[in-house]
């Protein structure tokens, strides 16, 4: 039931700081990280393990792609991502010594289902990032990691993303640490940011109505571009698939440096860009691109950490979230797009839940 929410899409946003907490606590005992044996990789296999691989569709797809950084940045392994529906038609070069990691919060979405099955056929060690118990990638894949986000109704996917997310990082943590890439140390310095996130998203939560506000202001855009640089680039990309999919206005997220190549010719007066501006190493770079925007016309929205204030001054709008370490930014970032995506949802009409077209499990090719 929807517990007195007016939607299943509102009550499941609302879940997160809960399920996250779950989750998170699932996964370790006292900082030491705690994945079952039939979801993680011993060291003897990590060894036989030359290439990783990850694959899923939609928002699982992004989610992914936060578990190739976070597996590149502590492992030190490098990581080929890509949209199961090509993984099961190229040539992936995949072997018997590869890793595939396949994310689904079904288990059933038929791409990601063949892919496996492909993967398999050729001999490659695989694993699931799934939601659902019992369903058929999990029942397939030869390990499985299960996310805990409990049942998401709403066709658009919010806390199975960020319980994706947590759930990748441990399987990170678990083989950077098998492969003395990490210490035991480092892996407590996570968990401990880790912790804190859930309250900071209840910190979120609380300013829905600033959200309210801008979905308003956005709602009538023709085109809302999402902008980013490296994981903020992957938050863009799961912020402009919410919100194209349940307000039906036309999004699109780009890198922040490929603006210039041929995108920034849509920026007209008013056009609204959503830029996440969370790497601390690169934030330079986005302003300097914020700049630009704002030259052409663009009203920015900021989506920025507490202690980089100074963004402010080129963003018309600024999104305020919690501080925590780069990794986890996109745990929060993300808190903020769902919430707008949803209010633009609401203020447009539209069936929130169901949205035209869609099917929550995509069980045909
Ligand atoms: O069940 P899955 O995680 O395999 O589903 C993958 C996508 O269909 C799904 O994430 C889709 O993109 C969502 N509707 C996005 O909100």
């Amino acid at each position: 039931s929807k517990e007195g929410y007016d939607h299943f899409l509102i009550k499941e946003i609302y879940e997160q700081p809960r399920v996250l907490r779950e989750v998170i606590s699932i996964k370790h005992n006292n900082y030491v990280i705690n994945l079952p044996l039939e979801g993680s990789l011993s060291l003897e296999e990590l060894k036989n393990i030359n290439k990783i691989y990850i694959t899923a569709c939609g928002t699982a797809f992004h989610a992914g792609e936060a578990g190739k950084y976070a597996i590149e940045n502590l492992a030190k392994i490098p990581v080929i991502s890509e949209i199961a529906s090509e993984f099961r038609y190229k040539n992936m070069f995949v072997d018997d010594k590869s890793l595939v990691v396949f994310v689904s919060q079904s288990g059933e979405t038929a791409d990601t289902l063949a892919a496996l099955r492909k993967a398999k056929a050729i001999g490659a060690k695989t694993l699931a990032i799934t939601n659902v118990v019992g369903s058929s990638i999990s029942r397939e894949a030869d390990k499985v990691v299960y996310c805990y986000a409990g049942p998401e109704i709403s066709v658009a996917s919010t806390k199975a993303y960020t319980t994706q997310v947590i759930s990748l990082y441990f399987l990170a943590m678990d083989i950077a640490l098998k492969l003395k890439e990490i210490t035991q140390y480092q892996v407590k310095d996570i968990i401990q940011n880790m912790e804190k996130i859930p309250s900071q998203i209840e910190e979120i939560l609380k300013h829905k109505d600033e959200f309210k506000k801008i979905a308003n202001s956005i709602k009538d855009a023709k085109s809302i571009f999402y902008t980013g640089r490296s994981l903020d680039y992957i938050t863009a990309k799961e912020g402009a698939l919410k919100l194209k999919e349940i307000s039906y206005i036309h999004t699109e997220a780009f890198p922040s440096g490929e603006l210039k190549h041929g995108s920034i010719a849509l920026i007209e007066e008013g056009t609204p860009v959503i830029s996440v501006a969370t790497q601390s190493s690169i934030l330079e770079k986005t302003i300097s691109n914020n700049q630009e925007l704002l030259a052409r016309g663009a009203t920015v929205i900021s989506i920025a950490e507490e202690k980089n204030k100074f963004i402010k001054d080129s963003s018309d709008v600024i999104i305020e979230i919690p501080d925590t370490i780069d990794l986890l930014t996109p745990l929060l970032a993300v808190i903020p797009e769902q919430l707008i995506a949803y209010y633009a949802s609401v203020l447009l009409g539209n069936d929130v839940d169901k949205p035209r077209n869609l099917a929550k499990s995509v069980t045909v090719e």
